[in-house]
């Protein structure tokens, strides 16, 4: 028995050092990758012309369009306030030179992408950022204590990601190239209880992607989702948070455990 289980522990350490090892492996080629760059600089913009980026007035969609513009590429933001479009419009032309258009545009209606596809219609288009998305609640909140719109956390969560890519695709594949890009994030791999709706909606973003990755790969197409973790550090630190994580998680597993 002694001998039994000091083998046995032997092969579980053995096991583990083999799984940090393929790890550590994986970490060394992502280096490598990023060190020789792989891809040239002149990737993005062999894609096409225009890169369309949704949610572009603010965050994570206004940092793409900076960087794709950057990077030679004409940009095409999408948002709602206009304003903001306007003047990310204005500044990208003023310091990169790339050309700008905006449409202004709300992604928790479903009745929008008729006139998107008009804005759209004649550019060369090789990349789509599917950023926009919308946490309905920032506080941990049970499923029918969320907000009554639902439908638009659905249209703009879900439907924005399968409308812009179903407009853009097609382009793509008759040109036999392009890069599509949906934004999710790290709580889309697992369910997450009382962020429901944002967490289910973005596990749809990824298997999405996967699946339509497997459709198009062979026809020069890459679909991949992001998967981002870079909610700001002041939510986990901000006392209003925190109250809220201590009374509602307490009061949500007792409920679910039957603990007193
Ligand atoms: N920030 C994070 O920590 C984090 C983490 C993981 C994943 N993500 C994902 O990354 C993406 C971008 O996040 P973010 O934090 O950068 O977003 P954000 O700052 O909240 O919003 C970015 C832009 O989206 C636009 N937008 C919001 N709702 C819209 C709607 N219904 N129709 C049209 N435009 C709309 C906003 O436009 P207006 O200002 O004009 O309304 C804003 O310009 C989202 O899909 C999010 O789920 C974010």
């Amino acid at each position: 028995m002694g001998d039994f289980l000091e083998q046995f522990f032997v092969l579980v350490g053995l096991l583990v050092c083999l799984a940090y090892l393929v790890k550590f492996m994986r970490f060394c080629r992502c280096i490598f990758l990023h060190l020789w760059r792989v891809s040239p600089r002149s990737f993005l913009k062999s894609m096409g012309q225009w890169a369309v980026i949704t949610g572009a007035g603010d965050g994570i969609g206004k940092a793409y369009s900076f960087e794709l513009a950057r990077q030679g590429l004409n940009v095409v933001l999408i948002s709602r306030t206009l304003e903001k479009l306007q003047t990310i419009a204005a500044e990208i032309e003023w310091t990169i030179g790339s050309r700008v258009k905006i449409i202004q545009a709300d992604f928790t209606k479903d009745d929008i992408y008729e006139y998107i596809k008009e804005k759209l219609k004649g550019l060369e288009i090789g990349i789509l950022v599917n950023n926009v998305g919308m946490l309905p609640n920032l506080l941990p909140s049970h499923f029918l204590n969320t907000s009554d719109n639902i439908q638009g956390v659905i249209h703009c969560n879900i439907t924005s990601v399968v409308k812009m890519t179903q407009l853009i695709l097609k382009h793509m594949e008759s040109r036999q190239k392009g890069l599509i890009l949906n934004i999710s994030t790290g709580v889309a791999r697992f369910p997450w209880p009382l962020y429901t709706m944002y967490s289910s909606s973005k596990a749809f973003v990824c298997t999405f992607s996967k699946a339509l990755q497997a459709e198009y790969k062979s026809k020069g197409i890459i679909i991949q989702a992001i998967v981002l973790s870079l909610i700001p550090s002041w939510v986990f630190y901000s006392s209003m948070f925190q109250k809220a994580i201590l009374t509602h998680y307490v009061k949500y597993l007792k409920q679910n455990t039957n603990l007193r």
